[in-house]
């Protein structure tokens, strides 16, 4: 019995492994030499060599969600949602008719939907022992447990914006939150979108008063996405679909991914109706603390009329989730679909806990090089090094490891990239730098040939030397 089983789960993430590594493979996804993505959302980089390495076999766990083959499925989930969508460039597709027709080809389409159920299970087994939630059979055991999540999240403080306001460098600190917003922010409300459809009562209605809000009540100046890009704009940043790409990090791509994830399922609506209900009542004081931290910051010199608007209409939002969704359905639908929207519940709350942990991790180690580079001295090797040879014209792409690894320059000079604004860490022959698990990386040769060793190293995490 035994052998046959995990055989035949080989064979299903095989197949997995090699449908993704086909899309992945496609022009559209093995980047370019530029660190940042041009005015063109057909074109991410998947970091195609990189999608080898993993297991699709072996779901990341509840601990794992910044591995590597976690951000590796996120990246590729996200892609597969957004083909779902549409996106144009702002300029007009001229130029890009053959990209726009090669992303939302049959070709790519068979892959994607060959590959998308296994995708889902791989990225999202990791909520399914997560959260209890027997014992949950009336509105009002729902609507405490709500409250109490909501009130847990509203004492705050935010970890990301902590790290922000703690930060060496707290407008590179700030930029690196803010990419990690413009996942959604410059999509708002697409997986929204599909929950509109269907009879459902005024439930639906209530829904759909929110979504009309998110787009503005169709002025495009007022669309929260169009107000998102203005933020980006006054920091001096890009504001296109997917400008940041290679610095979204896999808990805010998990985060968005999840929303999809249960509106592509119908079966899973009520647990959406939990999860939307939960991100509108936090999103409110979360934007009243972002606006602290900024204006903090920089003053009257950033644009945060979006922070402003989401602080006072999620707070409306935020009501009518509550009562005109999560409860009414609870009422209208009994005990059977309770256990289902207080899952949403409880699953928003802990991706988004990834979202602000993983952002906090990134903020703080990309804040913290020069100490990183101490680190890697002290650090022990746990096996032999991997060897990459580079030259300027390779395609940029980032990554994660599951392990600490130190970096060495063996030959040549690097630029490493962390975060997408202000000036990379230069390194040259011999410097080493500490890479701790899961935090995202780049390295782009600054010489005509650069090669870096990638030391696998123990523990973990190393402590500080004294
Ligand atoms: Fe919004
Ligand atoms: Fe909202």
């Amino acid at each position: 019995m035994q052998p046959q089983e995990s055989s035949a789960g080989s064979a299903a993430g095989d197949t997995l492994g090699r449908r993704l590594l086909a899309f992945a493979g496609s022009p559209l996804f093995r980047g370019d030499a530029q660190v940042l993505h041009d005015r063109n959302p057909y074109r991410r980089m998947l970091v195609p060599e990189s999608l080898a390495e993993p297991d699709f076999d072996r779901p990341p766990g509840p601990g794992e969600w910044s591995s590597h083959r976690s951000l590796a499925a996120h990246r590729l989930l996200g892609t597969f949602y957004e083909s779902e969508t549409v996106l144009l460039p702002e300029q007009g597709l001229a130029g890009l008719y053959e990209d726009f027709s090669a992303f939302y080809g049959q070709e790519l389409k068979d892959l994607r939907e060959g590959s998308v159920s296994a995708l889902e299970r791989f990225a999202f087994a990791c909520l399914d022992d997560a959260v209890d939630v027997t014992g949950a059979a009336t509105p009002e055991v729902l609507d405490a447990f709500f409250q109490h999540m909501v009130a847990e999240a509203a004492a705050g403080p935010s970890p990301a914006l902590a790290a922000v306001a703690a930060a060496g460098d707290r407008a590179r600190a700030a930029d690196l939150y803010l990419v990690q917003l413009a996942l959604d922010g410059l999509t708002e409300a697409s997986a929204m979108s599909r929950n509109l459809a269907g009879a459902y009562g005024p439930e639906q209605s209530a829904l759909f008063k929110i979504f009309i809000d998110e787009f503005g009540y169709g002025v495009y100046d007022a669309k929260h996405t169009t107000i998102f890009a203005k933020m980006l704009r006054s920091r001096g940043m890009a504001d296109h679909v997917h400008a940041y790409w290679n610095f979204y990090l896999a808990g805010p791509l998990a985060t968005n991914n999840y929303y999809y994830y249960l509106s592509r399922d119908h079966a899973k609506f009520f647990r959406y109706a939990g999860a939307v209900t939960y991100a509108e009542a936090v999103f409110a004081p979360a934007f009243v603390e972002m606006v602290a931290v900024f204006r903090d910051i920089f003053g009257d010199a950033v644009d945060l009329h979006y922070c402003d608007e989401h602080a006072h209409i999620d707070e409306h939002h935020g009501r009518i989730t509550r009562e005109q969704v999560l409860l009414a359905l609870a009422e209208r639908h009994g005990p059977r679909v309770v256990p289902e929207l207080l899952r949403g519940v409880a699953e928003a709350r802990l991706i988004g806990g990834w979202f602000e942990a993983d952002t906090a991790e990134q903020i703080r180690w990309s804040d913290t090089l020069p100490r990183h580079r101490e680190l890697a001295g002290a650090a022990t090797a746990a096996g032999p090094p991997r060897r990459s040879v580079r030259t300027p014209d390779d395609p940029f792409g980032t990554r994660c490891h599951d392990g600490a690894m130190v970096l060495e320059i063996e030959r040549g000079e690097a630029e490493l990239f962390t975060t997408p604004t202000g000036p990379p860490e230069r390194m040259a022959r011999g410097d080493a730098l500490l890479i701790p698990a899961g935090r995202l990386y780049g390295v782009r040769a600054a010489t005509p040939e650069t090669a870096f060793l990638l030391h696998p190293v123990s523990p973990d995490r190393p402590a500080a030397p004294a």
